[in-house]
């Protein structure tokens, strides 16, 4: 597994997000795992394709440092055996321009699909520029989902990406946002919850529910049931990763993995073991 934080990057500068530290363990999480999936995958599929929803500019700074940190779609494409394809979306223009920029310099070789605009919106663009499968030609998709908040992100467009075969890594604002605005979001007039969960019985559950559990962790159990409503494994919670702040350990999000098949589970399971190995090596205790 490829991933390093320790390289020194000059600003260039392009847009560059800042970002809390803690953000770094997301790196790691996805680097690592795209790097596991795309070379184990390599001659089994014909063709491997990473889509990143939420792609940002490919580069961010640590809030409070001057340090510059490579991000999602960059560490994707420069992992020991990259995708056959990527495909890069972005709301902001500006961000999606300046990763283009970036990739040009560090991957000259290889050629993403950049589509700008609301990846929910966006669904049936990015569905047409997943390469068809047939008998003779197989098709299999990572697809890494960061939205900043809830509101962001909408199941619709998880389930119309469900059609072909497609494994995701989904980070869940369970903290950051649900914890922080949950007596908000269960007033009827608020449909973040009902949009991101692609469900609106929710609330039902979550008043009936005997044991109380925190919001963050019914929200991710809720998450994880529908994909099981579209045949991806959920165990529970413990499946996922929790990221918490670094000074006040507060709870953030949880990154979620989901795959159909078994294989793609025990990769995950192996990638968080490897990132926290990472983590406490960089970080001891
Ligand atoms: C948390 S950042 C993640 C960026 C990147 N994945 C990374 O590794 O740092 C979320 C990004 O999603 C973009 N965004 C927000 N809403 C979006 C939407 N509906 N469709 C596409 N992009 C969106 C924001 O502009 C922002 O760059």
């Amino acid at each position: 597994m490829g991933y390093s934080d320790d390289l020194i990057l000059k600003d260039d500068g392009l847009v560059t997000p800042p970002i809390g530290e803690w953000g770094q363990i997301k790196y790691k999480l996805v680097s690592n795992y795209a790097s596991v999936f795309a070379g184990s995958m390599k001659n089994r599929w014909d063709c491997r394709v990473y889509i990143d929803l939420f792609a940002g500019a490919g580069r961010a700074r640590i809030k409070g440092t001057s340090k510059i940190v490579l991000t999602s779609p960059v560490l994707a494409l420069k992992i020991p055996n990259p995708f056959d394809r990527y495909i890069f979306c972005e709301l902001d223009g500006q961000q999606l321009g300046d990763l283009e920029k970036r990739v040009k310099i560090e991957c000259p070789e290889i050629d993403p699909v950049y589509l700008q605009g609301d990846s929910n919106a966006m669904v049936e663009k990015i569905l047409e520029n997943i390469p068809k499968a047939n008998v003779n030609f197989t098709v299999l998709t990572f697809c890494f989902v960061d939205p900043c908040r809830l509101e962001n992100l909408r199941f619709s467009t998880i389930k119309a990406l469900s059609q072909r075969f497609v494994d995701f890594l989904i980070l869940i604002p369970s903290g950051m946002d649900a914890l922080r605005n949950w007596e908000h979001y269960l007033g009827p007039d608020h449909h973040a919850v009902d949009d991101f969960l692609g469900n609106q019985d929710w609330r039902k559950i979550w008043k009936s529910s005997a044991t109380r559990i925190r919001p963050d962790v019914f929200l991710t159990d809720q998450y994880g049931e529908q994909m099981r409503q579209l045949g991806y494994e959920y165990n529970d919670i413990r499946s996922t990763q929790e990221v918490r702040s670094t000074q006040k350990n507060l709870p953030l999000y949880r990154l979620a993995f989901f795959s159909r098949h078994d294989l793609g589970t025990r990769f995950w399971r192996e990638v968080k073991k490897v990132s926290k190995r990472q983590r406490e090596l960089e970080f001891p205790e």
